[in-house]
């Protein structure tokens, strides 16, 4: 496993961006399709499947459990589903947090020992959160540091169903309570604080599962699910970083994009500072144009439909007229960095005025004035690495670099291309 440590240098033009980019496979829906057909006995077809080595390591740690996966000759995996046999090795889920929670849950269903781990970035993100809903369930769950951290060790099998009331609001929590739900004995309910994505409850549905919503409750009954066809559309979360790009500076076109509930929110967010954003539902397009920004208010209810995109959606209040306050993400502390704490650096280090709070962060815009060339750090955060290549092309002049590079890999591995491609910048890549 890389150290996510490669160096990137960036030398932007100052002509901002355009162009049309077909961003990646959605990570999200990727490891969900690679778990539902795994569950199912028969032969699924994913197709536009994320090739991030995120949703890599979930596929490899499914193999583990003698599930087959064959790529066609055009991009297509065909999955040969069923759990043959507890896993034979640990599984590592690598740099992914949606990987590891939402195998937990398989692996707690499933009658056998299970090992799950990490690289260092998610051997230090909190694993209580599934650990304790997966013991209420009957499973025997152990981690490290006291049942806070991976390594997890789990004894599955023997489940029953719960009601469970989300502490906070994840859909990875969620997601896993489900995916145990389908062997526990009777139904599982989880409730939410505040709704998050529903790609999970979405396709057990369409792969025969019964669920049941009603608000902010979930409910999954057990039962087995059925081999299913799933196309995977374009991921908003990358998507997201073009579209900042383009608000602050130029016009960029996005395709075949997934802009279903939780997930498109960042849109909305960029239209209420003011930039030029034109959705075409029906396709998934959107078009986003550059126009003077403001500062906005983010508070606890906007976060969790725009969890992964606040540190770019950070870049673009960098470059708005006045203050933007965000407010009620706590949550953000415990992703791939803390990322208050890493998106603040960030902006700090091209010269932006912001400051951390316990839950959030405020940001002094500078309108129109350039960002100073930076040395970012990406803490190992593929979303600050990439935040901070927009940052560099569409408002620093000179050179930035951006270390701990490498951590794009694990979500959008073409990424530098398309950078080359929509800004023109000059770019060296140093491993
Ligand atoms: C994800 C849910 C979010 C998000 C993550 C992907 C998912 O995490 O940050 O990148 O695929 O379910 P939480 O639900 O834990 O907030």
């Amino acid at each position: 496993m890389h150290e996510h440590d490669s160096v990137l240098s960036v030398t932007a033009p100052t002509s901002g961006v355009k162009g049309t980019v077909q961003v990646p496979g959605d990570k999200s829906i990727s490891h969900r399709a690679l778990i539902l057909a795994a569950l199912s006995e028969g032969t699924s077809t994913i197709t536009g499947l994320s090739r991030g080595e995120d949703p890599t390591s979930t596929r490899g740690a499914l193999s583990r459990f003698g599930v087959e996966f064959v790529d066609q000759p055009d991009g297509a995996v065909l999955v040969h589903g069923g759990l043959r046999h507890e896993p034979v090795d640990v599984l590592d889920c690598g740099n992914a947090g949606t990987g590891i929670r939402l195998l937990s849950g398989v692996c707690a269903g499933y009658p056998g020992l299970s090992v799950l781990t990490g690289d260092q970035y998610l051997r230090r993100r909190p694993m209580d959160r599934v650990a304790e809903p997966l013991r209420l369930m009957g499973a025997r769950v152990d981690a490290r540091d006291g049942g806070r951290l991976a390594p997890l060790v789990i004894r599955g099998g023997g489940l029953s169903g719960i009601t469970y009331e989300l502490p906070k609001a994840s859909a990875q929590v969620k997601s896993c309570l489900l995916l145990a739900g389908l062997s526990a004995t009777g139904p599982t309910t989880v409730i939410e604080p505040h709704p998050t994505r529903a790609h999970t409850e979405e396709m057990l549905l369409a792969a025969g599962a019964r669920i049941e919503v009603e608000g902010t409750a979930v409910t999954v009954h057990p039962g087995p699910l059925a081999p299913t066809d799933h196309a995977v559309p374009g991921d908003p979360s990358q998507a997201a970083f073009w579209a900042v790009a383009a608000a602050l500076a130029g016009e960029i076109e996005l395709p075949n994009l997934y802009l279903g509930f939780g997930r498109a929110d960042f849109l909305g967010i960029l239209r209420r500072m003011g930039a030029d954003v034109q959705v075409e539902e029906s396709t998934g397009s959107v078009r986003v144009a550059s126009a003077p920004l403001r500062g906005v208010e983010i508070t606890g209810a906007d976060v969790p439909g725009i969890v992964d995109e606040i540190p770019v959606l950070a870049i673009a209040a960098a470059g708005a007229e006045g203050t933007t306050v965000i407010s009620g993400a706590d949550e953000l502390r415990v992703k791939e960095s803390d990322r208050v704490t890493s998106t603040v650096a960030m902006l700090n280090a091209f010269g932006v005025r912001a400051e951390e709070r316990p839950d959030g962060m405020v940001i002094h815009g500078q309108g129109d004035a350039a960002f100073s060339p930076a040395q970012v750090d990406s803490a190992g955060d593929h979303r600050i690495a990439m935040a901070a290549a927009v940052a560099a092309v569409a408002r620093a002049g000179g050179q930035s670099t951006i270390s701990g590079w490498g951590s794009v890999a694990t979500s959008y591995p073409g990424f530098v291309e398309d950078l080359v491609e929509v800004s023109g910048a000059t770019v060296n890549l140093d491993p």
